[in-house]
């Protein structure tokens, strides 16, 4: 189950996420278009997005790989209005449980999405990050790919405390807009090593490359991330 707060958040959010240069700030971008570049198959190739917003990176796929089709998996329906491309299939579904059959897509897609997966608790929470893993394990065809890009917190101990704040703010209803503290912005960020070790448990660990990339952050993001490191940590993943 997934916590009541992150449906109002991203319903709020939706102009913000559809906008249209939203997928420029994903270092994901070069690497999936230059890897679909690279792919000699003359056959359909079907590639998902789980939480693809108004399917904006969908779409910038699309248009250096005609060969493909394009699904978008959103919690979000109200997304659908904004859609970049009448090329994209929009599946108001969660990765949590998408009903698709096992080995549905050759390239699967994962763009922070992992520290909304709040449940009810902490424990449910990890259950949660786990379940979408493993997921996106069994939607990958034989010979598919998956690639996740997640921003890291690098202090545990931080990742720990903005998590039971935020759930303490959703009951307290603080609100500072300009500091990103919003009462129904609850996030459960992992570290890159939890991450790792989370995927290589789903994965097996000679099944993934990595890349970790440091992220400039701005003052007031430094505060809500309790002055802890940040990344940007991206997985490929071949099944
Ligand atoms: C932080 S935004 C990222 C949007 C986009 N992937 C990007 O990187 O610009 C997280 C997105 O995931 C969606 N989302 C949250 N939980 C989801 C779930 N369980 N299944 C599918 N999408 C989900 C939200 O609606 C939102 O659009």
């Amino acid at each position: 189950m997934q916590h009541e707060s992150v449906k109002k958040l991203f319903k709020e959010q939706v102009r913000h996420y559809s906008h249209k240069d939203q997928y420029k700030h994903s270092p994901l971008t070069q690497l999936i278009l230059e890897c679909l570049k690279n792919k000699k198959t003359n056959k359909k190739i079907e590639i998902c997005e789980f939480g693809g917003g108004a399917g904006q990176l969908l779409n910038e796929i699309g248009k250096v790989y005609p060969k493909a089709n394009l699904t978008n998996v959103e919690i979000i329906d109200d997304y659908k209005s904004f859609l970049t491309s009448k090329k994209v299939r929009f599946v108001n579904s969660s990765v949590l449980n998408s009903n698709f059959s096992d080995g549905s897509f050759d390239v699967i897609i994962m763009r922070d999405v992992l520290h909304h997966l709040v449940g009810r608790n902490y424990k449910e929470t990890l259950y949660n990050q786990t379940l979408a893993l493993r997921e996106l394990k069994r939607l990958v065809r034989p010979g598919g790919v998956i690639f996740i890009e997640e921003l890291t917190n690098e202090s545990e101990v931080a990742t720990r405390i903005i998590y039971y704040l935020s759930r303490l703010n959703f009951k307290i209803g603080l609100s500072i807009p300009s500091l990103f503290v919003i009462s129904y912005v609850i996030v459960a960020f992992l570290t890159s090593t939890k991450l790792l070790n989370l995927s290589s448990s789903v994965f097996g660990e000679k099944n993934i490359k990595t890349q970790m990339l440091a992220v400039e952050t701005k003052w007031y993001f430094q505060i809500v991330h309790l002055f802890s490191g940040l990344k940007k940590v991206i997985l490929v993943v071949k099944k």
